[in-house]
């Protein structure tokens, strides 16, 4: 007999730990960045955000180990938190891996002082919007033709601290 699949949010919890990203966790991101998009951010662009101040990239993972299962990058400039990108392993999806970046990212501007947090997400991008409205944005404003791939529309969403 066929075993039923969990329901979404019912798999077992992961065992995690986020860090923040060093140059020896390169590879590991960019494998990760690769499967989850389209059109993946380069190398070079990762490794410009390790030399900013002003940006933080985190990662989710076995505690202990080099593996990558997800990553968030967020800039912090004033009282804003910009989150640029998240993205989890296709393998690891819908095991809280994004929600515990997520939280992490907004623990960490709500220490800095921040009092915003705002990201720009693809109108068709239902996971992420879902997680995203789950912790509390809101949507504040559409940028139309926003990601020159698809000239697909971006929503603008915020969350106060
Ligand atoms: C969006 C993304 C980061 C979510 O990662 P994840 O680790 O699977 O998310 P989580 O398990 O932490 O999910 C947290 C919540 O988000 C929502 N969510 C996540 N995936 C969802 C899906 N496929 N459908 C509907 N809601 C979803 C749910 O509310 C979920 O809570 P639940 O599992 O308790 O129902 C992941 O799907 C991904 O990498 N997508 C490709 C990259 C991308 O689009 N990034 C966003 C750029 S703005």
């Amino acid at each position: 007999m066929r075993m039923p699949r969990p329901e979404p949010g019912a798999e077992p919890r992961l065992d995690l730990s986020i860090r923040r990203m060093g140059p020896s966790d390169l590879e590991p991101v960019m494998r990760v960045e690769r499967l989850a998009f389209k059109s993946p951010w380069s190398a070079e662009l990762f490794q410009r955000e390790l030399l900013h101040d002003w940006s933080t990239i985190l990662i989710a993972g076995p505690p202990g180990e080099p593996d990558v299962y997800g990553f968030l990058i967020y800039w912090s400039v004033h009282d804003e938190v910009h989150i640029l990108n998240i993205a989890t392993d296709p393998l690891h999806r819908r095991r809280r891996v994004a929600r515990r970046l997520m939280v992490a990212a907004l623990e960490q501007g709500r220490a800095r002082g921040a009092r915003l947090v705002t990201l720009e997400v693809r109108r068709s991008n239902l996971p992420a919007i879902t997680l995203y409205r789950d912790l509390g944005f809101r949507a504040v404003g559409i940028r139309p033709n926003y990601y020159a791939d698809e000239g697909e529309d971006a929503v603008v969403m915020n969350l106060d601290l």
